[in-house]
Formats: structure tokens, sequence, C-alpha cells
């Protein structure tokens, strides 16, 4: 009988798959979380067969529990086969480079006007970059103003995966915003037709059986984009971590170089832990490196673990934005090594559609950061790691000058 690992992935959050893999002799990982069949398999060639739905399929593989907080239910995420591609489509037409341009000019205008508010005062980078990036994502995406958008996206990201007040808050957060979106999209449909703002494409988007979305599906998917957006400003808070411990990297972020930043942003997503594993089920009785994979198995691809693995990566614990500029930058990005979103192609199969919005967020976001003047006070800049998600503990504080 298989030992099960759910108290040990409690306890050790981000480490517990990177260890057990390192202490297999194959580094593929077989046990059971909360008593089903579990397979942890990580690297290039994992992430292959990950990522392809003749092995691994997501129908039924997101707990309630995760669905009730951070996707919300009948999500993307938890589609397959036609019916995912045609709604993945939807995402991804949304996300164009001309697109993402104004989201970033949005978010860098909605940034100028908070920025005066913080000088004088400690102020936590991660809920200051959710504000600014709440403000920005709603008035690209054309959602009627609301105040509790920023708080509700950071606790939907913060509470999925524990237990006690952090998860209820989470559920009550997705509560207020799926009914308040469900409302908005209701008004938009009984208004007349045209424009092409993100809601608009959301609300008037058919499923690939000709229908609406339903109207709590529709706020689902409205979600599955502000609150992601919101929640890169723990990639900012990481950011300014960065820049705290290694302030060389600062010159060149102020001096504007966009290909610098891009370089830093894609090592700040590779460096500090964010998401520590995507979960699907067996398809059928697969096979991986020669285990037997029986037919409903859950399989965990571990993507915290491979952005550290020594044998992808030169000294992974050295943070180095040059490993994505120089001639290993290639390699460095292929869709299959750097794995901070998923791995493959996002418009065949799980990939976050996401990942350019967030190199070029976090690209403008990090030289708003350096350009920045401000003191950090003591505080707890532990970042642990047996927190999921976790971030630097005092949420980055800063007190701008
Ligand atoms: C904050 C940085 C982000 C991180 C670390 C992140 C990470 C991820 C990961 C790990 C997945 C799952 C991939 C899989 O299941 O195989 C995912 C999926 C997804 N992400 Fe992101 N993401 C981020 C930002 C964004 C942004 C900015 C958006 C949208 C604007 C977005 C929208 C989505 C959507 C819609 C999916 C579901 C895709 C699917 O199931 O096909 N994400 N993301």
């Amino acid at each position: 009988m298989m030992r099960d690992s759910s108290a040990a992935l409690l306890v050790k959050g981000y480490a517990w798959l990177p260890d057990s893999r390192r202490g297999s002799a194959d580094g593929v990982v077989e046990t059971r979380l909360l008593g089903r069949r579990a397979y942890g398999i990580g690297g290039p060639s994992a992430a292959r067969f990950f990522y392809d739905e003749r092995h691994v399929r997501r129908t039924g593989a997101v707990p309630g529990s995760v669905q009730a907080t951070l996707f919300g239910r009948g999500a993307v995420h938890t589609l397959d086969s036609l019916e995912h591609r045609h709604r993945k489509a939807m995402f991804l037409t949304l996300f164009t480079t001309d697109r993402i341009a104004d989201l970033v000019a949005e978010t860098g205008a909605a940034w100028d006007t908070a920025a005066p508010g913080w000088v004088g005062r400690p102020v936590s980078l991660l809920d200051a970059a959710a504000a600014v990036l709440a403000d920005g994502v709603a008035r690209w995406m054309g959602l009627p103003p609301d105040g509790d958008l920023a708080g509700d996206c950071v606790a939907m990201v913060d509470g999925f995966a524990t237990a006690g007040q952090r998860h209820w808050q989470a559920r009550a957060a997705r509560r207020r915003q799926e009914q308040r979106l469900s409302d908005v999209v209701a008004t938009l449909r009984d208004g007349r037709a045209g424009g092409d703002t993100p809601l608009e494409v959301i609300a008037r988007h058919r499923a690939d059986d000709g229908h609406l979305l339903t109207r709590g599906t529709a706020a689902v998917e409205i979600l599955n984009i502000a609150r992601p957006t919101v929640a890169v400003s723990w990639l900012v808070a990481f950011a300014a971590h960065a820049l705290h411990r290694w302030p060389d990297h600062r010159d060149p972020l102020r001096s504007g170089d966009r290909a610098f930043a891009e370089a830093f942003a894609h090592e700040v997503r590779r460096f500090y832990p964010f998401a520590p594993f995507v979960g699907g089920r067996a398809a059928g009785d697969v096979e991986f490196a020669g285990h037997a994979i029986p037919t409903g198995s859950l399989i965990l691809l571990d993507l915290y673990g491979q952005n550290h693995d020594p044998a992808l990566w030169k000294d992974p614990y050295r943070f180095d934005p040059e490993r994505f500029l120089g001639p290993d930058a290639e390699a460095a990005r292929d869709p299959f090594t750097l794995v901070s979103q998923g791995a493959g192609n996002p418009a065949a199969g799980h990939r976050c559609p996401g990942e350019p919005n967030t190199v070029a967020l976090l690209s403008d976001l990090a030289i708003r950061v350096a350009c920045l003047d401000y003191d950090v006070p003591p505080q707890d800049l532990d970042i642990p790691l047996d927190r999921v998600p976790t971030r630097p503990r005092d949420g980055m504080i800063v007190v701008p000058r």
C-alpha cells in the first residue's frame, strides 16, 4: 500500500514535490494524495508527456475547494478537447500585442495616480501593486469600478491552497465578485450589441455548441482574467525583493532598458516560487519513463522543481537575468523548459494564455519600482516555502521618499 503524501504536501509546500522527486530513483514519485493514486513528474520530457491530451485530461482533476476559490466552477481550466480549445481561443483573441500595450498603459496610468499618495508612509508593495493592477485591468476590460476588486482577487489567490480563515475569505471573495459580475453580464446582454471590450467579448461569447455562456460562467471567465492580472502583484513584490538583495539590477532597469527589463521579468518568474505544480488525470492506462500509470490517476507536473533543476539551469539558486539575454537565452525560453506558467502551446493545451501580459506588465512595473525612491524599513523578508502561495512575509514594505 502506497503511503499518502497529503500531510507532507501541506507541511512542506513548494519543497514537497522537488524533494520527493530527488529522493526517488528516476525522478518519478509514486504516491497517494487524498487517497487517490498520484504520480509526480518533472523535466522537459515530462512536460511534453503532460501537455498531450492523449495522456492527461483536466475534467475532474481540479478539487472542488480550488474551483470554489481560485478558478471558479466551469472555468476553462477544467475543460478538455474541443470545448477547451474553443473557450481558450476566446482568451487568446483578447491578448494581442496591441491590447496588451493598452493594458500596460492603463496600469501605468493607475500607478502614476496612486504613487504620490505613498510618499512618507509604509506601503506594502504587494497590496499597492494589487490596487494598481485591479484599476488598470478593470478599465481595460470595461468593468464598472468596484473598490473590492483588488482585495477580492488577492483573497482568491491567497486562500486557495489552505484551510482556515484565508480559505473562507477566498470563498466569500469569489461569491461576491461572481454575483456582481453575473449582474454586469445580464445588464450588458439586455442592452444594445456592439463594442469589443474584453467584458463584451466574454458576455457575447458563444460556446462550441452555439450557446451563450451562462451568466455565471461568463463571470467566472471575466474573473479568470482580472484575478491573475491582479496576482502579478506577487511578482512585483518579488521584483522589489530581488532589487533589495541584488541592487546592481536597479541601474539597467532605471535606464529603461526594455530588453533587460524583460529578462529580469523572466528571471523573477523562474526564481521565485508561485505556482508549485499543475495537475491532471491519466486519460487512460498510460506509461511514462517505464512507470505504468492507471487510468484516472492524478499526475502532477513539478513546475517549481523544474525551474530550479541544475540539469536545466546553471547555478539555479542564483538570481541572474542574464540567462535570458546571453547565448543560452533561446534554450532558457524553450516552451518546455521555463514552466512558471505551464508548458507547450497555449492554443493547443492548458498553458497560461496570460504569459505575454504577465511579462509586459512585470517588465513595466519592475522599471517603475526601480525608479521609485524608497527606504526599506526593518521587516521580515523571508519567503517561506511552506506557505502556498508564498510571499515576502510582510508583503515587501517600502517607505517612498
Ligand atoms: C501572475 C502570474 C501568473 C502565473 C504564475 C500564472 C500561472 C498559470 C498556470 C501555472 C496555469 C496552469 C497551466 C496548466 O494548467 O497547465 C495558468 C493557466 C491560466 N492562466 Fe495564468 N498565470 C499568471 C498570469 C495570468 C494572467 C495575467 C492571465 C490572464 C490575463 C492568466 C490567465 C490564465 C488562464 C485563463 C489559464 C487557464 C488556461 C487553460 O486552462 O487553458 N494568467 N496560469
